[in-house]
């Protein structure tokens, strides 16, 4: 009998498939969508201290190996987020996943505070954003020390709510922050954002977003994602949500087996419908039915020698 359940970080999930923050994750319906589709877990978009509109359009481009987007954080801010946090979790079935971002430390477990305060299983902390209380307005991520102080302050108000850290691949060593995160009380690490990068219209010779940067997401960034995801497994005990181009229940095994506990979908929606989730566990089991596997424990971490 094969199981595909997991027990991550205390949280029960009916599979390992978690829909990852941004795609999907801004109204209750699309997330309701997203469970009646199979996901074991949703993660609502990131919501920040105030409203943001975002960049102006194209914000999304799919360039042949994947996506980029720079959405622009587009929110409602923390205090219309949270009634809609509440409406997510009083309606769906599966954990809710809150998401937040802010600018400054103070900022982010501002946010946290008040989301948590809807008791979601688990806040997600975006620190993928820039830090403008450094001089250079760098992510958190990047920094060991600016990650330390977010998780500290939230962990300290986040009560029975458990702290995830989103960790970005675009970190020199993104080994060292995920230690950092862990060692400042962070209960899962999600490894990861998309990795920063650029695609120019050689016939317009211009850049195609209009933020001219943006985030890379879907098959390109994979092998950066898994690679992450077994030096952290190495590294830390806690568990890891393996995020970055899973299309296929091959791909979600391929993290599992890099010592991912549970894995992030996001891109994968735009190429393969909202039924992703369920294409993707029907997939995991069928690979663990011809090879005999009986649980998703059970391969986690087994390629990671
Ligand atoms: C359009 C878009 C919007 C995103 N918005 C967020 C966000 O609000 N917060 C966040 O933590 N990650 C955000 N992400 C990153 C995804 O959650 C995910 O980490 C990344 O896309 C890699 O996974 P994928 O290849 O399955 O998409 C976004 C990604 C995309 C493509």
């Amino acid at each position: 009998m094969i199981d595909l359940s997991v027990n991550f970080a205390g949280i029960q999930l009916r599979n390992p498939t978690i829909l990852a923050s941004g795609i999907m994750g801004v109204s209750v319906a699309s997330l309701k969508y997203c469970e009646e589709s199979g996901a074991g877990a949703v993660t609502c978009k990131s919501i920040g201290h105030a409203e943001r509109m975002g960049h102006h359009n194209p914000t999304v481009y799919s360039w042949g190996q994947g996506l980029t987007n720079a959405v622009g954080l587009s929110n409602q801010g923390v205090d219309e987020g949270v009634g809609l946090l509440k409406e997510m979790i009083e309606t769906l079935n599966v954990p809710v996943i809150a998401s937040c971002f802010a600018d400054t430390v103070d900022n982010i477990a501002k946010v946290a505070e008040k989301l948590i305060a809807s008791n979601p299983v688990a806040i997600e902390l975006n620190l993928s954003c820039p830090n403008t209380e450094n001089d250079f307005g760098l992510m958190f991520a990047l920094d060991t020390d600016a990650t330390t102080r977010a998780v500290s302050q939230v962990k300290k108000i986040a009560g029975k709510t458990k702290v995830f850290v989103k960790l970005t691949p675009d970190a020199s060593n993104i080994v060292d922050v995920g230690k950092a995160a862990e060692a400042a009380g962070a209960d899962a690490l999600t490894a990861a954002n998309t990795l920063s990068g650029m695609i120019i219209d050689i016939h317009t010779k211009r850049p195609i977003l209009t933020n001219k940067f943006g985030g890379l997401s879907g098959p390109a960034i994979k092998p950066v994602s898994v690679r992450a995801v077994y030096n952290l497994y190495k590294a830390v005990k806690i568990p890891i949500i393996g995020t970055g181009g899973i299309n296929t229940g091959e791909d979600a095994i391929e993290f599992i087996m890099a010592g991912a506990a549970a894995v992030g979908i996001g891109s994968g929606i735009y190429y393969r419908g909202i039924d992703i989730f369920k294409k993707v566990t029907d997939e995991i089991s069928e690979f663990m039915e011809k090879n005999n596997y009986r649980s998703i424990e059970e391969m986690k971490g087994m390629a990671n020698i």
